[in-house]
């Protein structure tokens, strides 16, 4: 990326009157916006690198509609949008901060948490990338918020943070064989491998858990392949999915820990804790077989969500469970099972050419072996569909073909 602004227009630029208009026109144009000759005439007007920076500010809006309703509003850095907490998680997790007055954001990016957190409470909010502190605000006051916001462009460790009821922070996530990189005006650089790892943040996660010592209330966004042997004593480890696509890991220090452990499913907001109870059965497939939300499994509710619905485990070991009658629960897919069987390919073969299957998601879970060389072998050929789950059945190598009820 060029800084230099005779080349380069970041995504700041847009705030001016001109950027903004030029956003309009090009948003109103209704051609394809990266266009050639849209671009041609519009750098008949203005800057050509306020162009290209407004054209490339009009992608990332069309993507991030599918993480914010005003989108096409707001502005964005890819990578900033990239780590951005969608509007409805953000609404979910602002809710959880509860009747907190005085805020801090920390690591607020461009401010897809701001969104909602400061929806009527006062936030500080900290960056150390100016370009994401001043969309913060821009993006704040889209929905309203801009009000409420203080913004302040630092290192989270060299913000004084006195007199605060509550601090979230959303440390970035760091790749693996690429620490962030990037300045203080142009933000963080654009390229490089996006290969997250669980438990490598910026600032690290052992600097934001010791946030408690400046604020009562704390709450800390993490990746949902956090290890749950870094979560305190007392904290509470909340995994959140979008439907089924497990999205984050949030950890409540004490003051807003309701249960040790918490699987919440939005949009609905679904919600499965801890509850000791007897150890459930484990026990051959029935007519029905539960696939938890990934959510419940990170958490380790499996058991509970099985004595909930009066379900057995398949198996000690596996995230499995069956039923005799057909259970809806926002917490697992309900599949319908057709075969149940000791896992014998051939004989799965021939069972799928028979029930005319011929387009699978195969799922395998306990068992190893490559999905795409079976599948290939399987040779799949007819009209219907089905769930193919590889699985283990008491310490046996089992399958399963199910449908969806
Ligand atoms: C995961 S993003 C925040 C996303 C934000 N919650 C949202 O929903 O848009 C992390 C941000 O942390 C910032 N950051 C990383 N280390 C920081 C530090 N030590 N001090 C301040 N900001 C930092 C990065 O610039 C980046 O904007």
């Amino acid at each position: 990326m060029n800084a230099d602004p005779a080349v380069y227009a970041g995504p700041t630029a847009l705030l001016s009157a001109e950027g903004q208009e030029l956003l309009a026109r090009i948003a109103a144009a209704g051609e394809k916006p990266g266009g050639l000759a849209l671009g041609a005439r519009l750098r008949r007007e203005y800057p050509a690198a306020l162009v290209a920076a407004a054209q490339a500010q009009h992608e990332l809006r069309l993507a991030a509609r599918a993480k914010f309703g005003r989108a096409m509003e707001m502005l964005f850095t890819r990578d900033g949008l990239e780590q951005a907490s969608s509007e409805m998680i953000a609404r979910h997790r602002a809710r959880r901060f509860g009747g907190a007055g005085r805020t801090a954001d920390l690591c607020c990016g461009i401010g897809g948490d701001l969104t909602a957190l400061a929806a009527g409470r006062e936030v500080l909010a900290v960056d150390r990338y100016e370009v994401h502190a001043r969309l913060a605000v821009h993006n704040a006051g889209v929905y309203g918020a801009g009000a409420w916001v203080r913004a302040c462009v630092a290192d989270v460790r060299d913000v004084r943070l006195g007199g605060l009821d509550a601090v979230f922070a959303d440390p970035a996530r760091r790749t693996a064989g690429n620490r962030e990189t990037g300045n203080r005006e142009t933000g963080p650089r654009e390229t490089g491998p996006r290969r997250f790892r669980a438990g490598l943040t910026e600032p690290p996660m052992d600097w934001c858990l010791a946030l408690t010592g400046q604020a009562p209330a704390v709450g800390i966004k993490a990746a949902p392949g956090l290890p749950l042997n870094i979560v305190p004593a007392g904290w509470e480890a909340e995994f959140i999915a979008d439907g089924r696509d497990l999205k984050e890991a949030m950890l409540w220090s004490p003051a807003l820990a309701t249960a040790a452990r918490r699987a919440t499913i939005l949009p609905a907001g679904d919600t499965l804790v801890p509850e000791p109870g007897p150890d459930v059965p484990v026990g051959a497939p029935g007519e029905y077989l539960l696939d938890p939300n990934p959510a419940v499994t990170r958490a380790g509710l499996v058991a509970e969500l099985a004595r909930r619905l009066g379900a057995r485990q398949i198996d000690p070991m596996i995230a499995f469970l069956a039923t005799d009658r057909e259970t809806r629960t926002p917490f697992a897919r309900t599949l319908r099972v057709l075969e149940s069987a000791p896992w014998n390919e051939k004989h799965f073969a021939r069972r799928l050419r028979e029930l005319g299957i011929g387009a699978a998601d195969l799922r395998r879970r306990g068992l190893a072996g490559d999905v795409d060389r079976i599948r290939r072998r399987l040779k799949l050929a007819g009209p219907n569909r089905a769930t193919v789950v590889l699985t283990r059945v008491s310490g046996k190598p089992w399958g399963l073909i199910c449908t969806d009820p």
